[in-house]
């Protein structure tokens, strides 16, 4: 997994082990769904949130800034890791996805 260190402006003195991929562009909006996406994820009852929506609507985007701003809730880091296509990533043979949801054709 390719890692990278991101030096946080606001918290210089923390460095902050991750792989968030740079985003060129600002976030529009959002403010709404990135702070209910990092309560949910800050909850201790929830383990795994599933972001729905019409391709191309902002779900990674969205994702990618949630994982930005809980950099510092968690000691071991955060990563993103692509789960598309499949053989992206070996995670996606590690991870039961196999035959769940319709994921029948992922592949080792
Ligand atoms: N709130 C936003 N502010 C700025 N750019 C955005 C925003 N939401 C999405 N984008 C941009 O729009 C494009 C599509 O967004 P994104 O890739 O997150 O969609 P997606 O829902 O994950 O798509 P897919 O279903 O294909 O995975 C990207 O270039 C992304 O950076
Ligand atoms: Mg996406």
């Amino acid at each position: 997994m390719q890692q990278s260190v991101l030096i946080v402006p606001a918290e210089a003195e923390q460095v902050l082990t991750n792989n968030l991929p740079a985003q060129l562009t600002s976030l529009i909006g959002r403010e709404q769904e990135v702070e209910a996406v990092c309560s949910l994820l800050l909850r201790d009852d929830v383990r795994l949130l599933t972001l729905a929506g019409a391709g191309g609507s902002g779900k990674t985007r969205l994702g990618l800034e949630v994982a930005k701003r809980l950099l510092t809730e968690f000691a071991d880091g955060v990563f993103f890791v692509s789960l598309w296509p499949p053989l992206a990533f070996p995670v996606s043979s590690c991870l039961p996805l196999r035959g769940c949801l319709g994921c029948t054709n992922l592949q080792k």
